[in-house]
């Protein structure tokens, strides 16, 4: 099978294109300019690589500035607040003001916790059709983010993240610059410290979008295996959280020979991470985190949302009969832009004879 690096990460072709993948070489794609890693394994060791560094974007920033003429000092501003876009010593207190308010978060005992269970009894309360991603997904991350900064930290999905993304216009690129201007303007307002801003806003940036996605892919992959069942009939796999984060880049630094190809320097390596979902050992999933010194500070975070909602979801004794679905277009994260399901009671599906693989999806993945 051929792969697409640019289709891969939303192909519904996706779970036996990663398994064919394992074991194989990386490879150079022309037309992206960089290597494609697709392979798990080579994936995990590639990310504790110390002669690979992550692409600042800082002077990428720069760049547009003098081309367009025009200040970007939102954007700047966060290049240097944001760990996933900074190495060395920088990086590290970055990362640890992030690792603090994180680390407060979870001795308050997560306030978030009981509402976030109401909103999963109230979507699924009764019969009918339910749009998952905002009118279920979205608020639980509102939530979640409120809790943990205190203020209302409601955007729009992507809104933040547009800055990572490779297909990102010029006019989008501005757009983010006002959206943090907004965050920024907001944490202040919330009378947050200034020297707080930085890991507050970072979090927001980082945390929010990676979790949606997440959510929204392991939602998608349950419901999609309980059409024509009650979701909480025992004999449909339990819900599994999926990562929405496809993939990691990195750039070399020093150049270095793996396995049989030699990476020179400054080249681009672009880490598919989405393999690591698809493994059955829940250990080895985790992965999907990430698993060198840039791995996720919300993962815990991210897992308890997870649990949670999960459990509320395995309660639901309304049967699915069709699910309706699009991705998003994004080049770093794999998210559903909405999760259109039909949810008819357990007395009407004996009834009307729900048939047990609908029609109706735009999308599938495995
Ligand atoms: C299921 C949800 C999530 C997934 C799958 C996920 C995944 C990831 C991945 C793959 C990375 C980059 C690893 C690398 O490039 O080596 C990352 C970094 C990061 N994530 Fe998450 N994440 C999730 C949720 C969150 C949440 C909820 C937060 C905050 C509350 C968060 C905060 C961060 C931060 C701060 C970094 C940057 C770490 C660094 O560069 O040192 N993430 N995450």
């Amino acid at each position: 099978m051929t792969v697409n690096p640019l289709s891969l990460p939303t192909d519904p072709e996706r779970a036996a294109l990663l398994r064919d993948a394992r074991g194989t070489a990386p490879f150079f794609d022309s037309r992206l300019k960089l290597w494609v890693v697709l392979d798990h394994e080579k994936v995990a060791e590639l990310l504790l690589d110390g002669r690979l560094a992550v692409p600042e974007v800082d002077a990428a920033l720069a760049t547009v500035e003098q081309r367009y003429d025009i200040g970007l000092p939102n954007l700047r501003w966060a290049a240097k607040e944001l760990p996933l876009v900074i190495n060395g010593a920088a990086h590290r207190r970055a990362r640890s003001g992030i690792a603090k308010l994180l680390s407060a978060d979870r001795k308050s005992g997560g306030a978030w916790r009981e509402p976030v269970r109401r909103l999963v009894r109230d979507a699924f309360a009764a019969a009918g059709p339910v749009e998952a991603v905002r009118g279920l997904l979205l608020p639980i991350v509102n939530l979640a983010f409120a809790s943990l900064t205190q203020i209302d930290v409601s955007f729009e999905p992507f809104t933040l993240t547009r800055v990572f993304d490779h297909y990102t216009s010029y006019r989008q690129l501005v757009a983010v610059e006002q959206h943090i201007a907004d965050l920024r303007g907001r944490l202040r307002e919330a009378g947050i410290p200034d020297e707080s801003i930085g890991a507050h806003a970072a979090l927001v940036i980082l945390g929010r979008d990676s979790l949606l996605s997440s959510l929204a892919e392991g939602v998608l992959d349950f419901v999609l295996n309980c059409r024509g069942h009650r979701l909480n009939d025992t004999s449909v796999a339990p819900p599994r959280l999926f990562g929405g984060v496809a993939i990691a880049e990195r750039l070399v630094t020093t150049p270095f020979e793996f396995a049989g190809i030699t990476f020179e320097k400054e080249q681009r390596i672009r880490l598919y991470l989405q393999g690591f979902s698809y493994l059955e050992s829940e250990t080895e999933r985790l992965a999907m985190f990430g698993v060198s010194e840039h791995s996720c500070l919300g993962r815990a975070l991210a897992l308890e949302v997870w649990s949670v909602l999960a459990s509320g979801l395995r309660e639901v004794a309304l049967t699915v009969q069709s699910v309706d679905f699009a991705y998003e277009r994004h080049s770093i994260f794999t998210m559903p832009r909405f999760i259109n399901l039909a949810l008819v009671s357990a007395h009407d599906s004996d009834t009307h004879d729900a048939p047990s693989d609908p029609g109706g999806d735009s999308d599938r993945h495995g």
